[in-house]
């Protein structure tokens, strides 16, 4: 077989990648179910905490470019409800409905994590 001719090397063709999401920061609230009795988040309001999260950023219209999605165990249940910030991995602790307007505000747009949250 003659290596040169046009039929013996395989076309390669590039397949487009799809769209992926790039978030400016990436929010993880656990909302993790444990049973025995321990503490978790998910029992600590951690679906409600994701709910607010989601509607505090879409009234800012900030949906695009910042992600609040529920998440496992972060293992920082003795602090729960428990949540962490990416890019930056900052971890939050004991987080209430209350908080989410501060670290939206100081942390998600102003780049300065809250700090009596941080764990
Ligand atoms: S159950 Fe939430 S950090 Fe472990």
């Amino acid at each position: 077989m003659d290596l040169q001719t046009e039929s013996a090397v395989p076309e390669v063709v590039a397949t487009p990648k799809p769209a992926v999401p790039k978030y400016r920061k990436h929010v993880f609230i656990c909302t993790n179910d444990k049973d025995g009795g321990k503490k978790h988040c998910g029992s600590e309001r951690g679906m409600e905490l994701v709910e607010a999260f989601r509607t505090e950023l879409k009234d800012r219209g900030l949906q695009t470019e910042i992600r609040a999605q529920k998440a496992g165990c972060l293992n920082m249940c003795a602090f729960g409800p428990s949540m962490v910030v990416y890019p930056d991995a900052i971890f939050y602790g004991n987080v209430t409905p209350a908080d989410v307007v501060q670290i939206v505000e100081e942390h998600l747009v102003g780049d300065q994590p809250v700090k009596r949250l941080v764990i």
